[in-house]
């Protein structure tokens, strides 16, 4: 079975349903089940984007928006679109915005990864956060988010990997049958079962950064956080010569 085949690639009308199911306690879910180190995740992530003064960025998978929050905490005067096929997620995303008074900042919309309706060279950074390992068509969507980044424009996504070392593995493998049981008691049905399937499914991230090279993006890094649990991987699409 090729890994495009794994039962865990999921189009984004199912990620929709899935995601319309869980949106309501998503924001606490993520805090419980990452032990409360999802934000600061999400802060180096957007660290690593560099967002800057003037610029206009995407946040694929945006779900509750969080990433997209991060990128005005840390750069003031940007623009950004948060893109996800999940209403239910998007609504408590706008929820948040308007809590914040953010104006038009912000513009939260439906959409897929794998069909991104912007024109070309339209963003200065894209950010993704535990949404590519769901996404069906991995290198498709890299295609689209190469086509809308401006040349020398950074990709950035963060993910749930599998831990390589044995020891992290060993305590990882108890951890995550508690995930689901977190996630049943917060209202999450099956969907924390598919997260702790997703991640022991997905690529090694040898494999993402291969992925990133063969669509083109330049200068390819993958850095690991919390014993290699997540992953921030990054990439440039190469400056017009
Ligand atoms: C685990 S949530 C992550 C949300 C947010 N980025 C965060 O950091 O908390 C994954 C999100 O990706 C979205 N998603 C799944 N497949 C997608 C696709 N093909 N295109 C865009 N978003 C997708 C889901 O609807 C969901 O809201």
């Amino acid at each position: 079975m090729s890994m495009e085949d794994r039962d865990t690639l999921i189009s984004a009308e199912k990620n929709r349903e899935m995601f319309d199911r869980i949106a309501k306690n998503y924001d606490v879910a993520n805090r419980a089940i990452s032990m409360g180190m999802d934000q600061s995740w999400r802060r180096k992530t957007i660290e690593l984007l560099k967002p800057f003064r003037g610029g206009r960025y995407l946040d694929i998978g945006t779900g509750t928006g969080d990433l997209v929050f991060e990128i005005l905490q840390q750069s003031a005067n940007v623009l950004v679109d948060g893109i996800d096929p999940s209403e239910q997620m998007l609504a408590i995303a706008r929820a948040k915005a308007a809590k914040q008074s953010v104006g038009d900042a912000v513009s939260f919309f439906a959409a897929d990864a794998v069909n991104l309706p912007m024109e070309g060279e339209t963003f200065d950074g894209i950010v993704s956060g535990f949404c590519f390992r769901n996404i069906e068509q991995r290198k498709k969507a890299l295609e689209e988010m190469l086509r809308v980044l401006k040349p020398g424009g950074r990709l950035v996504v963060l993910e749930a990997t599998y831990p390589e070392n044995a020891l992290v593995r060993l305590g990882y493998k108890l951890y995550a049958p508690l995930v689901p049981v977190i996630g049943k008691i917060l209202g999450g049905g099956s969907a924390y079962q598919y997260l702790v399937d997703s991640i022991e499914e997905f690529l090694k991230p040898e494999g993402v950064v291969a992925l990133f090279r063969e669509v083109g993006f330049h200068d390819v890094q993958c850095k690991p956080l919390t014993f290699g649990s997540v992953a921030i991987f990054s990439g440039i699409k190469k400056a017009a010569e």
